[in-house]
């Protein structure tokens, strides 16, 4: 039952001249449900987290190109309304803010965001016309940490194009929120993880013939001492953070939230959990980064690379603290269910989990 929900109930609750109250009550849900247009909301979170958003009784509009299917099906689905619009392409003409702005939405939480001109483009549109900008922006603003858990305030020095940009882009959305008070929210997740696609795997890239290796019981050569570290976080997890922040507006308004699960994992420990789970003692062997590089693909190498240069390990005490975010999977608990669900759909060749 959503917050919504309660406060109406508890008027009814206490309710002394019966109908009137309970009249108040539904118009009081009614103005706190929101029209939340969500911008390629059919991928990895949005597949949690559109059903969450229909549940809790806000009218969702989803705007993607139609080609990606959710990896889940739900009943939801069908009370949300598709959007067809490709982004990219209607960005370059100028028009996707407006088309956005012209849904009418309440709410606008931005999936695919990775420029800052198009962070502008849909500022610029929808200044003074929503209650609220949630985007997702990712834990690779951070670059190698000082302090671990490393917290939201820690300064920002990002490497690699992709955390540069993402965080140039909430830089500038922390601005406009500060400053000129435009209500914007940042989410920022680890490597995202659910049944239907491969996980960051234990030697820190998406080969998901590791697992099968671990399964096997065989050696697995790690990079290093095997002592960097990988930060997941299960899609659920990331759609009850946006969520909470949907949810605790004023709090959450000009601030950003690591979305992780409560621990990051070592390579190692990783590994060796894994191995576990299908009866095997792991026998890892530890390669320096040069050797280690050449056993794998360059590809391989370089997701790996990009990993452990970065070796997350980012805290929730913030979301935990202002949105109430409470995390239901551990990253082991979150990979059980991936590699489980890799298993069964014939991905890796393992017994089953
Ligand atoms: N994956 C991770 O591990 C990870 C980690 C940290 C942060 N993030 C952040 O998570 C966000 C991505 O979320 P996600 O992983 O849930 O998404 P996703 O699985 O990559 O799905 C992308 C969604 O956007 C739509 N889309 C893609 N290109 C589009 C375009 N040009 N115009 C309109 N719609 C488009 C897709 O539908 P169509 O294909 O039908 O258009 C789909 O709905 C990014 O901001 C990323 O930085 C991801």
């Amino acid at each position: 039952m959503n917050v919504y929900y309660d406060v109406a109930l508890t008027i009814q609750d206490n309710d002394t001249r019966g109908e009137s109250k309970a009249v108040k009550a539904r118009a009081l849900v009614k103005e706190s449900l929101m029209r939340v247009v969500i911008i390629g909301g059919s991928g990895h979170v949005g597949t949690y987290l559109v059903p969450r958003l229909v549940e809790a009784g806000h009218e969702v509009v989803n705007v993607s190109r139609g080609r990606s299917e959710p990896y889940r099906q739900h009943a939801a689905w069908r009370n949300v309304a598709q959007v067809v619009a490709d982004r990219a392409a209607e960005e370059a003409d100028g028009l996707f803010g407006r088309r956005v702005r012209d849904l009418r939405p309440d709410v606008v939480v931005d999936m695919i965001c990775f420029e800052e001109s198009s962070a502008r483009h849909l500022v610029e549109a929808l200044r003074g016309q929503v209650q609220h900008l949630l985007h997702c922006g990712t834990i690779w603003i951070h670059g190698s940490s000082v302090q671990v858990p490393t917290t939201e305030d820690a300064p920002r020095r990002p490497f690699g194009a992709y955390g540069e940009k993402k965080a140039r882009i909430e830089a500038y959305l922390l601005d406009e929120a500060r400053r000129h008070g435009f209500p914007a929210t940042l989410l920022h997740p680890g490597h995202i993880v659910g049944p239907g696609w491969a996980p960051v795997n234990p030697a820190g890239n998406f080969n998901s013939a590791v697992f099968a290796t671990l399964a096997r019981g065989d050696e697995l050569a790690l990079p290093n001492l095997g002592m960097e570290t990988v930060h997941h976080v299960h899609a659920d997890d990331v759609a009850q953070a946006f969520m909470g922040a949907l949810h605790n507006r004023s709090a959450a308004i000009g601030e950003s939230f690591h979305v992780v699960s409560p621990a990051a994992l070592t390579l190692r420990g990783y590994a060796e959990t894994v191995a576990r789970w299908f009866g095997h003692e792991p026998r890892p062997r530890y390669l320096p980064w040069e050797e280690w590089r050449a056993t794998v693909t360059p590809d391989e190498a370089a997701a790996t690379w990009d990993h452990i240069a970065h070796s997350p390990n980012c805290s929730i005490a913030k979301a935990q603290r202002l949105l109430d975010y409470q995390p239901r999977y551990s990253s082991l608990q979150a990979l059980h269910e991936s590699v489980a669900w890799l298993i069964a759909h014939g991905a890796v060749e393992a017994p089953g989990l």
